[in-house]
């Protein structure tokens, strides 16, 4: 007899995830049936017309098919050959071999390398090791080994932002986990808090329920929050306290937009703080930035304050699937170490990457001003990450999926429900992109508002 869906795990069956859930399904049929929809639900850049990084391709391509190096001369920068010649000479069989279960090292000592860059300052020095970094399949198959690891009996928990990325709460419900959500302040532009922080973990401990962890998403998805030096310093400090590993989910580092804000990485508070105690795992994609590579699944998981026994038991884990994929690695490598001035492909890269950043800067102001000017909408400002999610007022007993449901089917306009994401009882949300095109994005604070005016 075929398979019956009660013959799968009570864990599988349990695990939502909204990104893709129902209201994109439909979106997908009604794209089929011939219906123009425009895609919000998920922040994958590339397949709203984000161009790649030309330095990028043109490194992929020679290193894919090397044959094409002694050709090149005319048609790739001089820089790109340079590179990929050292790539396919490091990497001593190219990308169709499987590499070191934690990655490549050359890959992982550039990731080093770039981490003391990106963090040292003045009289600090921030080490990195490049033993413990970890190349992942985007930063997803990371933070699943992390929980993997942390989860181990049902009263286990770890706490997460609400709202939160489904990433994480999907995770804990397959690896049979408890979620100890802590509230973000949306009226103060989605703030973490201490007294948010002490009080969750006070009433999951009431019920029995044991922190691990705790996650932090900065830049914030779905929130677009930055966290401040001082904010996280209170993380670390409530971590130690409460003797609970950081998971530091850094995949939107570059996606900053306000002169205000500034991305500071956990690596670096620590060090300042001299903190020698708390774990910490934290994590770095390709899929987001101004290279939106999301399908070639590059990411990284650098690990500290981590004793060499656990250390050994995360490489046993990376090692049951072998290695990360050869292509991902290769962008993380390019992620970490761009063109320099004065390379040939500097300037180029240089205007791509600027181009990428100043739209989606743009997108952010022009999002966030247009729905706060639709009566019963209200965004906070989009500071970092590519999302909104603003707060709507729903006709009375409506719910934010029907909501999400009817816009798409009026309005094409494809979202995710703020139910997915979780959300304080009483509040209705919906998380959507700012990835459309500029003339795409005016169209959908449109349409939004068209809408808003109608539904009852
Ligand atoms: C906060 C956050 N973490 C992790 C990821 C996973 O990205 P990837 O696995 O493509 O690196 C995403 C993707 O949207 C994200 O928003």
């Amino acid at each position: 007899m075929a398979l019956k869906l009660s013959d799968l795990g009570q864990a599988v069956l349990d695990t939502e995830y909204a990104v893709r859930g129902p209201i994109v399904a439909r979106a997908n049929e009604l794209e089929k049936a011939g219906k123009r929809i425009i895609y919000c639900n998920i922040g994958n850049p590339q397949a709203l017309g984000q161009k790649p990084i030309t330095y990028v391709r043109q490194v992929l391509a020679l290193v894919e098919y090397p044959e094409l190096l002694d050709k090149a001369e005319g048609i790739f920068p001089p820089d790109t050959v340079e590179i990929a010649r050292t790539i396919l000479k490091e990497s001593k069989f190219g990308v169709g071999a499987y590499s070191d279960s934690k990655g490549l090292l050359f890959v992982r000592k550039a990731i080093a390398n770039f981490i003391q860059n990106r963090d040292s300052y003045g009289g600090v020095t921030v080490e990195a090791d490049a033993e413990h970094i970890y190349l992942t399949d985007g930063a997803s198959k990371g933070v699943q080994t992390a929980l993997m690891m942390l989860l181990n009996t049902p009263n286990d928990g770890i706490m997460i932002p609400v709202p939160q990325y489904p990433l994480y709460s999907a995770t804990i419900t397959l690896y049979g986990g408890k979620q100890i959500g802590y509230f973000l302040d949306e009226k103060s532009g989605w703030a973490l808090s201490q007294s948010m922080l002490e009080s969750s973990l006070a009433e999951a401990r009431a019920k029995g329920v044991q922190a691990k962890a705790i996650c932090i998403i900065n830049p914030g998805n779905p929130t677009g929050a930055v966290l401040t030096r001082d904010n996280i310093a209170m993380v670390i400090d409530f971590a130690k306290r409460h003797n609970l590993t950081i998971l530091a989910d850094e995949v939107y580092q570059e996606n900053i937009y306000r002169p205000e804000d500034k991305f500071v990485s956990f690596a670096r508070v620590m060090t300042e703080l001299g903190e020698k105690e708390v774990s910490l795992f934290s994590f770095h994609s390709c899929s987001k930035g101004f290279l939106g590579e999301c399908g070639q699944r590059g990411g990284y998981m650098e690990v500290r304050n981590v004793p060499a026994e656990v250390v050994a038991q995360i490489t046993k884990l990376m090692s049951v699937s072998l290695c990360s994929n050869l292509v991902g690695q290769l962008v993380t490598y390019l992620m970490v170490k761009p063109p320099k001035p004065g390379d040939p492909s500097y300037e180029a890269y240089e205007a791509e990457k600027q181009g990428i950043l100043s739209e989606l800067k743009k997108r952010a102001v022009l999002l966030s001003e247009g729905l706060n000017k639709i009566p019963g909408i209200s965004c906070q400002p989009i500071a970092g990450a590519m999302y909104a999610f603003p707060s709507i007022t729903l006709p009375e007993g409506r719910t934010d999926e029907e909501y999400c449901m009817a816009l798409l089917e009026s309005e094409g306009i494809c979202l995710v429900s703020g139910s997915g994401f979780g959300q304080m009882a009483g509040t209705a949300h919906f998380r959507t992109t700012i990835l459309p095109p500029t003339d795409q994005i005016e169209e959908v604070v449109r349409r939004i508002a068209h809408f808003q005016s109608m539904w009852r």
